[in-house]
């Protein structure tokens, strides 16, 4: 079978998480890891390709039909014509098939992503009309075939979209939107940061909408996992999404309040969590007074790890290695618009 080359996206600050899943799961070879840049490209083979699906760590998965180098002027829009040209695109759309180009620019250029989207989406039709002798349809809302076009910096990327516009994060389980809901991505790469072992058990006490839990449900096929809110409602939300997951009966959910963590559950191996962020809660000192409380209490029940995405990593610091425990690992990722750590914290 022929190698094709894929650059899987995901959240940046996980991306040798990412390059570790393909190779487990793909048994892909990793060719680029862009660390801070959210994209790793791969070869795998290609009856490898439709593993890629079950991926959990990625947001995005393109087939990479050409790369070529661009430089920023306005008349260098003449190399994405010619690079779209050149990239078999004609291979994926005929005259029946709808397509959209979706363009992402990156560093100086004297074009906008608009205009590579403009040239990208000319030169498709061209090459089309010159392989089918007809044009192929542009529907921008539901294209049947997304070709994606990124200048990056000095480089240029003509692929296409595996699984077209849907972003893989985006899991079909999210019936209950919390408003502060974790990335599924994140909270993957956060329970594999745990070290934590199928079978053994694994709690969120402060789940929100539950998407720690169910992640971790989907993955651990025989861990006992709790998921705790002190809102009856979230906790009602995150039922619900366990159910869309069909993992609702392997979740333990509870209405309590972390504060009181060991009154609710006597052991567990890993906490895995996304406190509320000071930034969303007002006043520094409620902050600290919400992380003292919760990490005094998590140190009496855990056995193996504590792993918090929070940008209150320095509280989190102090309160731990107060309690005697070490920070294993600490990494920043991005979370939407904020830039919070992911800290993995170990007894002893
Ligand atoms: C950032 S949200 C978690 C979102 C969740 N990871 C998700 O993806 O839906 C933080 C959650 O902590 C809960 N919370 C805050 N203080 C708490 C406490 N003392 N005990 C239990 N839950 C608490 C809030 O109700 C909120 O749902």
């Amino acid at each position: 079978m022929a190698p094709r080359t894929l650059i899987l996206t995901t959240n940046p600050g996980i991306e040798d998480i990412v390059a570790e899943e393909a190779t487990a799961r793909l048994g892909a070879r990793i060719l680029e890891t862009r660390t801070g840049h959210g994209r790793v490209i791969v070869s795998l083979d290609e009856d490898q390709l439709y593993l890629v699906s079950y991926m959990k760590s990625i947001h995005r998965a393109r087939l990479l039909l050409s790369r070529s180098s661009i430089c920023g002027g306005h008349s260098c829009l003449e190399k994405v014509r010619e690079a779209v040209l050149e990239s078999g695109v004609e291979k994926y759309i005929t005259p029946y098939t709808s397509f959209a180009v979706r363009a992402e620019r990156v560093g100086k250029h004297s074009f906008s992503s608009l205009d590579v989207a403009r040239v990208a989406g000319d030169a498709v039709i061209e090459a089309v009309s010159r392989a089918h002798g007809a044009r192929p349809p542009v529907d921008l809302d539901y294209p049947a075939v997304v070709v994606a076009v990124d200048v990056i910096h000095d480089e240029l990327f003509v692929s296409i979209e595996l699984g077209g516009e849907l972003s893989w994060h985006r899991r079909g389980y999210r019936i209950y939107d919390h408003p502060a809901a974790l990335k599924p991505t994140l909270a993957y790469a956060m329970i594999i940061l745990s070290g934590i072992r199928d079978g053994e058990t694994l709690m969120d006490p402060m789940c929100g909408g539950g998407t720690v839990a169910v992640e971790a449900a989907t993955l651990l096929e025989s861990s006992r996992i709790i998921c705790m809110d002190r809102s009856r409602r979230h906790i009602g939300g995150a039922r619900l999404n366990a159910r869309a997951a069909m993992v609702e009966n392997r979740i333990r959910f509870i209405v309590g309040d972390a504060a009181r963590l060991s009154s609710y559950v006597d052991s567990v191996d890993v906490i895995v969590s996304n406190p509320p962020y000071g930034i969303r809660m007002g006043s520094p000192r409620e902050v600290r007074r919400v992380y003292h409380s919760f990490l005094r209490e998590a140190v009496k029940v855990v056995q193996k790890s504590i792993v918090l995405i929070t940008t209150e990593h320095k509280t989190v610091r102090q309160v731990l290695e107060r309690e005697g425990w070490s920070i294993a690992h600490e990494r920043r990722v991005a979370h939407g618009n904020l830039y919070p750590y992911i800290i993995v914290a170990r007894p002893g």
